[in-house]
């Protein structure tokens, strides 16, 4: 098992690139599967999530070539419509390539996929979505098969604006016959940066970004090449870092724009911070300001970042508020924190973070990706040495996040043990 032990209480100031973000990355790599072509994708994060969905396009016949950031797919001889169970399951996103699959072949057989345990994370969206494009689903032995003669466009009407539910119905639907309109669509940046790289390989989608997305099936798709968006949740990440050992940073190779309602929270809390088109630089007060945090879908703060915040704010002059809207169970970190003197207490989907003075040093657990991310963040804020145990989690989402903090001055070392 790998572990952390960081040694805390250093202030963090200098400058670092943003890596690309896993959250495009991953259905955009889905999306090579549509043209039967070859594709150039650029700003790729070597991290597990997109190895695993390598693998798994690899199992289903692309021919794959990874150059560290830069991957060639060429996805002409495809010959299964089978996703592995024991890669599905590794992650969430893997219920990503069912809608690439349909797209294309008509027809998918995945099982439910895996992902951090932050909530229940049905795909009821999905399936109903593709039971209104004509997707005929039966599920056996924990199998969902989906086969369609034609896939025909159609309205869809999303009860929640799901990431992956929109992010889907456009991979099934931009090689349909029709039509078809998604209302209370996901706005997020990620589903742009798919949009756009699916309109370069000859896709017609308009209002990605909007609450409403019409796509116009095509009977075709080239190949294209594509430069993956800055991950704007590490952005945040390594922010929050910064702003919570009380020192400075420059981030580069970022979009501020990505991150409006983060950045005012950062300035609420007494951060203060100056942006460019591709540069975000914070300079953090001695010590923060509590704040009452909502989670939203996009434009609003996103659920993402509320574990990092919580991390940020234990150290606060006075109490924060936090309402996480989004998942049921992302709470699972404060647990860990506490070990550390945080004073934290949750009553249903709200956390009181009461500011304390200082944070112990002390060996605490990953629960999930960004609840581990909160651990560093902690550790960076405490005296002596945190260990943090299971970074597994930490690794699938965050492309050296730990080279990226020493570049800092934080001191973040890897340990694996028996
Ligand atoms: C994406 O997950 C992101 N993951 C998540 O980031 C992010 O937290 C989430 O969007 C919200 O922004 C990737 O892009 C790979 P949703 P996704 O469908 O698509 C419920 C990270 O840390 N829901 O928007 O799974 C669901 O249970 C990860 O990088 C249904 O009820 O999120 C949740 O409560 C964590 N039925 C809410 O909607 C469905 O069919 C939002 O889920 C689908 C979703």
């Amino acid at each position: 098992m790998k572990s952390y032990i960081i040694e805390g209480g250093k202030r963090l100031e200098g400058t670092v690139k943003v890596s690309g973000s896993k959250n495009a990355s991953l259905p955009i790599l889905a999306a090579t599967i549509l043209n039967g072509n070859s594709n150039r994708l650029y700003n790729v994060p070597d991290i597990r999530d997109t190895k695993i969905t390598l693998e798994i396009l690899k199992l289903l016949g692309c021919k794959i070539k990874r150059n560290s950031g830069k991957i060639e797919i060429n996805s002409k001889n495809i010959t299964k419509t089978e996703i592995v169970d024991h890669l599905m399951r590794k992650m969430r996103s893997t219920v990503i390539l069912a809608g690439a699959l349909l797209g294309r072949f008509k027809e998918v057989t995945f099982s439910y996929p895996g992902g951090c345990d932050i909530g229940s994370r049905p795909i009821d969206l999905h399936l109903n979505a593709f039971k209104k494009l004509g997707v005929e689903i039966t599920e056996e032995a924990g199998f969902i098969k989906c086969k369609a003669n034609k896939i025909i466009g159609t309205n869809i009407d999303l009860d929640f604006p799901s990431v992956g539910a929109t992010e889907n119905i456009i991979l099934a639907t931009v090689l349909s016959e029709g039509t078809t309109v998604i209302n209370n669509a996901a706005m997020e940046p990620e589903i742009v940066d798919l949009a756009n790289y699916l309109k370069k390989m000859g896709a017609k989608i308009e209002g990605a970004g909007t609450i409403s997305i019409t796509i116009k099936g095509v009977k075709k798709l080239s190949g294209a090449s594509y430069n993956i968006m800055p991950d704007r949740i590490e952005a945040g990440t390594l922010l929050c870092a910064v702003a919570g050992s009380g020192g400075s940073v420059t981030l580069n190779d970022v979009n501020p724009n990505h991150l409006s309602a983060v950045i005012n929270k950062l300035e609420e809390c007494g951060c203060e911070i100056e942006i460019t088109n591709k540069t975000i630089f914070l300079k953090a007060p001695k010590r923060l300001k509590p704040l009452e945090i909502k989670t939203m879908p996009y434009p609003g703060f996103p659920t993402d970042l509320q574990q990092i915040f919580s991390a940020m704010l234990t150290k606060a002059n006075g109490t924060s508020i936090i309402i996480e809207n989004i998942f049921e169970n992302r709470y699972k970190h404060l647990a860990e924190l506490r070990k550390m003197g945080a004073k934290i207490t949750t009553e249903g989907k709200t956390a009181i973070i009461s500011g304390v003075r200082k944070l112990n040093s002390a060996t605490t657990v990953c629960t999930d990706l960004r609840g581990g991310a909160a651990l560093v963040i902690a550790g960076i804020m405490a005296k002596g040495k945190t260990k943090i145990e299971d970074i597994d989690y930490i690794l699938r989402g965050y492309e050296n996040i730990d080279a990226k903090l020493n570049s800092l001055g934080a001191k973040v070392k890897i340990i694996e043990e028996k």
